[in-house]
């Protein structure tokens, strides 16, 4: 039986058209990702680092090339499907966390279930996330702004799990907390690998790079 990457990018450019003249801001890229890898995608400041993710996290299509996920080239699914996928498939985690200011972190977490299964959450799922990444039921009633930088981003990780997502991006998922914090967070997100998820992860730190099982390096939208 042939090899079958779980993500495949095939000669994938993207091109932001600005009045000053087009940024190429990946440039033909080709990249190759099995299921159950921990890859870090490193690189200056502006080397294109964010648009690879938001590519292979469906976020955004790309100008021209092909991404391929579990084998299906995503070129030929529809804007209904690329939601299923990133609801079911793929789980985001960011820099800045992205929570809803007027949710409670429990909300929050809840957020996606209701995209999916169009009713609350009656598993216990979301509080059982919740407590893993150590928050509990008072300080789930909070809103993110009452919450540390840490303790957001362990309710941004709860949010990325509910659907029990396949993929895990993370885009500088250490970027806005304290070294030690970080820590933590990076020991966690080690964990959700080693449970078999696939775990793609944005950062120019390279102790945080450490983590990952493999590490590529882009400069001006490409493989350095
Ligand atoms: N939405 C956008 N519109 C126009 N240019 C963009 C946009 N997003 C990123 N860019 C440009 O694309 C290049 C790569 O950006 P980015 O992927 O954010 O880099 P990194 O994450 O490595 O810092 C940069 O030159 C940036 O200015
Ligand atoms: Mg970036």
């Amino acid at each position: 039986m042939n090899h079958q990457p779980l993500i495949e990018l095939r000669d994938v450019s993207k091109v932001y058209p600005l009045k000053a003249g087009d940024v190429v801001a990946l440039d033909r890229m080709s990249l190759s990702i099995d299921a159950g890898e921990f890859l870090a995608i490193m690189g200056p400041s502006g080397s294109g680092k964010s648009t690879l993710l938001n590519q292979l996290g469906c976020l955004d299509r790309p100008t021209s090339g092909d991404l391929l996920i579990g084998g299906r080239n995503t070129r030929e699914m529809d804007d209904h499907e690329l939601t299923e996928l990133r609801l079911n498939t793929i789980g985001y985690i960011f820099q800045k966390f992205n929570l809803v200011p007027l949710l409670t972190a429990y909300e929050n977490v809840e957020f996606p279930w209701l995209m999916k299964h169009r009713r609350p959450d009656d598993t216990g799922r979301v509080e059982s996330l919740l407590s893993q990444m150590g928050i509990d039921t008072a300080m789930a009633t909070h809103r993110p702004a009452e919450l540390s930088g840490g303790q957001q981003q362990r309710v941004a990780i709860a949010r990325a799990l509910v659907n029990d997502p396949r993929i895990l991006l993370c885009d500088e998922p250490t970027g806005n907390i304290d070294s030690v914090t970080g820590r933590q967070i990076m020991e966690m997100i080690k964990g959700l690998n080693e449970q078999g998820r696939t775990v793609l992860m944005v950062t120019h730190d390279p102790t945080v790079a450490a983590y990952a099982k493999r590490q590529i390096v882009i400069r001006d939208g490409r493989l350095a």
